[in-house]
């Protein structure tokens, strides 16, 4: 059995390095090239030899993530043979195997390496019809036209983390365990939580509490952190979540931290800003009828998508001083529902993470 590990690009710092990838996460699994052996050889013999180099084979797979509304998105993508998908948070590979089950090419996207290693392989059956990229999907114009594709016939965007992410301590997202706090989805970037905590002004500590995680206490939580890092920099999550609790009584099953950890982690990786950038970019990357999906899970984000898919569903715009109603230079979708879907009863019963998700779907005119 051979294993088809195909080239994926790395867009790191603006530059493509097509097929460095394999090499690099190979190298990274403990795997030693000689100056002169192909990675494909060396793959060969490693899998003859029975060593999968530190991957999971498909049948040992572990969970990674649940795909969150797999029916509601293939409904709206409509992945049928001959259109190719972007998927700009490609996790576990969860919905690109849905979309690429179904007959859909899919590119890949995700910043996070170990989302890439894993989905690499649990997609390679699939060769040429899936390609994956790492990438940040605010780049999704650079990396499209990298590949030589000028548009796509969808856009799906997963926010946020993923399980496999969250449950990771070392990752430093989660309150639940200890682990140090980092909280980047790309480790390649250069704030991490650990340092945002001690060195960012108070000031820009209760913006960041207030706007992304809507804590009302976010001053005396600021100030507490500006306190506790004077004597002792904060280096893990349990470190933070003790401080947060001397201000934060517990009152509900919640911890008092979920607030505060949400809102570094936005700011970390600066979440809302690079979806209004994205959502901006899709429009011209859809070919007519594409379809843009993005599932939301927190209201800071689907506000912006809300907003985004409104005004540019919009045919005309009007105005208290404009006598008549003008045509919205900006139209460009249609909105199959300007509710947002939410998973039903037996999904959140099911997967509790599926709880505060929704999607909203628009198609380009
Ligand atoms: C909720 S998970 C996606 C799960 C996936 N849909 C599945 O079915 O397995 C979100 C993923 O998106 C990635 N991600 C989040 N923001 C990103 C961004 N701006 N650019 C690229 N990847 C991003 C995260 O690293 C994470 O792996």
């Amino acid at each position: 059995m051979i294993i088809p590990i195909k080239p994926w690009l790395d867009l790191a710092n603006g530059k493509t390095f097509p097929g460095e990838g394999s090499r690099v996460s190979a190298v990274r699994s403990g795997l030693v090239l000689s100056r002169d052996m192909d990675l494909d050889e060396l793959i060969a013999e490693r899998v003859l030899s029975g060593d999968l180099f530190g991957f999971e084979s498909n049948d040992r797979m572990e969970f990674y993530h649940e795909p969150i509304l797999a029916q509601e998105i293939l409904e709206a993508m409509q992945p049928v043979a001959g259109k190719q998908i972007f998927d700009g948070t490609l996790g576990g590979g969860g919905h690109a195997e849905l979309l690429l089950q179904n007959g859909a090419h899919v590119i890949g996207c995700d910043q996070d390496r170990d989302a890439i290693d894993h989905a690499q392989l649990r997609l390679a059956a699939y060769e040429d019809a899936f390609l994956p990229v790492r990438g940040n999907f605010r780049d999704m114009d650079r990396i499209l036209a990298d590949l030589g594709i000028g548009t796509v016939d969808g856009i799906l965007l997963d926010l946020g983390v993923s399980s496999r992410q969250l449950d990771n301590p070392e990752r430093g997202f989660s309150f639940r365990e200890d682990g140090p706090l980092d909280m980047r989805m790309d480790d390649r970037a250069g704030l991490t939580a650990a340092e945002l905590v001690n060195t960012w002004e108070e000031k820009e500590l209760i913006r960041i509490f207030r706007e992304y995680g809507e804590e009302p206490r976010a001053a005396r939580v600021a100030r507490e952190i500006v306190k506790s890092r004077e004597v002792k920099s904060i280096q893990t999550t349990f470190e933070l979540s003790e401080i947060v609790g001397r201000v934060i009584p517990k009152v509900s099953a919640k911890n008092p931290a979920t607030k505060v950890f949400q809102a570094i982690r936005i700011a970390v990786n600066a979440e809302l800003e690079v979806l209004e950038v994205a959502l901006e970019k899709a429009v011209s990357l859809l070919a007519p009828k594409g379809v843009l999906a993005v599932i939301t899970f927190h209201s800071l984000e689907d506000r912006i998508v809300k907003r985004f898919m409104h005004r540019r569903s919009s045919p005309y715009v009007d105005r208290p001083e404009w006598s008549a109603p003008r045509a919205n230079p900006e139209f460009c979708f249609h909105l199959p529902s300007r509710k947002a879907l939410a998973p039903d009863e037996a999904e959140t019963k099911r997967n509790s993470r599926s709880r505060s998700a929704k999607l909203r779907v628009a198609i380009k005119a």
